[in-house]
């Protein structure tokens, strides 16, 4: 059994100046293979269920799966609930047995975001389960605009709602289907001055390989996510095996054939986050 909560991912991670991937899971092929490749690279892994993901599947089913695959797996395995927006999702990601909340108040006024997570924080740490918030607005590529993190206002925001893991925006855009952004490090370094809890950037894709390297080792950036990166290589295998053969129509067999380029994908994105 390797299940492990978020802060028992993260703690190591910052001490000794690495970062876990959070990795965007949509289905089980995407989930299994993201474990698969863990095991291979030797790393700790969260396995997330954002809103898209838990509009496909049911949250109580995403539970199980996540915990099924962590009871069977070598490396630590965190059951994460990815952009949870209300108190009653993530009441029910805890009931349905995972062991990270993430609480995203970041559209609203700075006093409401920090009341309504500190909520989900205690109602986790007493579950012996961990939160992650967010603080400033990760916008989206061709969507909403991001609002960069304010130092102190992050400051303030760790200390008063009590995460274990808080997200910034610092540069970084959702949903980037290249790499050519990059993050304001100057803006990273002003926020660590003022706290020292473990960091989360979002929209992982757009960072470059070296730079996700560089702050996971130099940073207290314990935690990077990662999505559009790997669901473009599981579409990319997804098209091919389905031309492949016109004929064929069984969907498991066709399935089969993402699961080896979606665990050499992921061990990519493993690789850019240590060493
Ligand atoms: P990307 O899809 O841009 O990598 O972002 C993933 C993410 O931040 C999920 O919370």
């Amino acid at each position: 059994m390797s299940l492990a909560t978020l802060s028992e991912v993260l703690v190591p991670a910052k001490t000794e100046g690495y970062a876990v991937a959070g990795l965007v899971c949509l289905g089980w092929e995407d989930m299994r293979a993201y474990v698969a490749a863990a095991e291979a690279e030797g790393c700790p892994v969260i396995l997330q269920a954002g809103p898209s993901c838990r509009a496909h599947t049911p949250l109580p089913i995403l539970g199980k799966m996540f915990r099924h695959l962590a009871e069977e797996a070598s490396v630590p395995v965190v059951a994460h609930l990815d952009h949870g927006y209300t108190f009653e999702e993530c009441k029910e990601a805890l009931e349905a047995g995972f062991t990270s909340l993430m609480f995203d108040g970041s559209r609203k006024p700075l006093q409401q975001n920090i009341d309504e997570t500190a909520v989900i924080a205690e109602m986790a740490h007493k579950a012996g389960i961990s939160c992650e918030g967010e603080i400033g607005f990760v916008g989206y590529d061709n969507g909403e605009a991001s609002a960069g993190t304010n130092p102190q206002e992050a400051a303030q925001f760790a200390r008063e709602t009590g995460v274990d893991a808080m997200a910034i925006s610092v540069g970084n855009v959702h949903l980037q289907t290249d790499q050519s952004g990059g993050l304001d490090e100057g803006r990273i370094a002003a926020i660590q001055g003022l706290t020292d809890v473990a960091l989360v950037i979002h929209g992982g894709s757009g960072v470059p390989g070296v730079q996700r390297r560089a702050l996971a080792r130099g940073t207290n950036i314990c935690k990077f996510n990662v999505g559009t990166e790997l669901r473009q290589a599981f579409g990319h295998a997804l098209r091919d095996a389905v031309n492949r053969d016109p004929d064929r129509f069984d969907r498991v067999r066709i399935l089969g054939e993402t699961h080896d380029p979606v665990v050499a994908a992921a061990r990519r994105v493993f690789q850019t986050m240590r060493g």
